[in-house]
């Protein structure tokens, strides 16, 4: 199958998986989707920089980074053309239409230049899409591409659940896998082997007994 052939496919399967869940997505996903809160707090967005996520859903993360980082500039992506949808009504609600852009793209292969006129952010986060993007190591570094010098990524999603009693973790293992969504388990090494060959730092954190993980690079200066 050809690459093309196979993003296009993804987008079908997550626009099905989400054309009616976005509804209640913002709803539901606040008791399970754990940490996205403290991924905004810690961004620390310098003064008049731009964020960028990737796989940016209903568009509630920016909505909440918006409200906490006024002067920022911030730009989205998904494949999903139905969270999109989801996402440019909820600016356009929160009156952050002027400061937020949106595209439809593959957050594995993207040319930000194209979708928003810019080639480097300050800030690039990915919250719970790394766990249903199977290029997910490719994600990773095309939001490390993008960062400016000193410039950091901040991702949160699904742990290895390595301290949860093992009949929650098959449980829980069996139920994201329903939804297509698969804890990436070699997460910390991958990002390891990424600061490595960019001279870059890393913080990882394993929250809630392993439920979550979170991380942030921090691209040379
Ligand atoms: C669980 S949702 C997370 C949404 C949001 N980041 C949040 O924290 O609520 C996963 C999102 O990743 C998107 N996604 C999946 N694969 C993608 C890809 N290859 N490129 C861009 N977005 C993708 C889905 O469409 C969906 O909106």
């Amino acid at each position: 199958m050809t690459m093309a052939a196979e993003t296009s496919g993804h987008a079908r399967l997550m626009d099905g998986v989400y054309r009616r869940q976005r509804h209640i997505y913002d709803l539901t996903r606040k008791f399970y989707l754990l940490g996205r809160d403290g991924l905004i707090a810690g961004l620390a967005v310098p003064a008049g920089g731009s964020v960028l996520e990737l796989g940016c859903g209903t568009g509630r993360n920016i909505a909440l980074a918006a409200e906490r980082f006024p002067d920022a500039h911030f730009y989205g992506l998904d494949i999903s053309r139905e969270m999109l949808a989801t996402a440019r009504q909820c600016m356009h609600r929160e009156h952050i239409d002027d400061i937020v852009a949106l595209a439809e793209a593959d957050a594995s292969a993207f040319d930000p230049r194209a979708l928003f006129g810019k080639s480097r952010f300050d800030r690039v986060f990915i919250s719970y899409s790394l766990s249903m993007i199977p290029p997910w190591r490719e994600t990773i570094a095309a939001g490390l591409d993008c960062l400016a010098p000193g410039g950091t990524l901040h991702i949160v999603d699904f742990g290895r659940q390595e301290r949860l009693p093992s009949w929650l973790r098959a449980g829980l293992r069996r139920w994201l896998a329903a939804f297509h969504v698969a804890p990436r388990d070699t997460l910390r090494e991958a990002l390891e082997s990424e600061c490595e060959k960019r001279g870059a730092s890393l913080r990882f954190d394993s929250l809630f007994r392993g439920y979550a993980a979170s991380a942030v690079i921090r691209m040379p200066g």
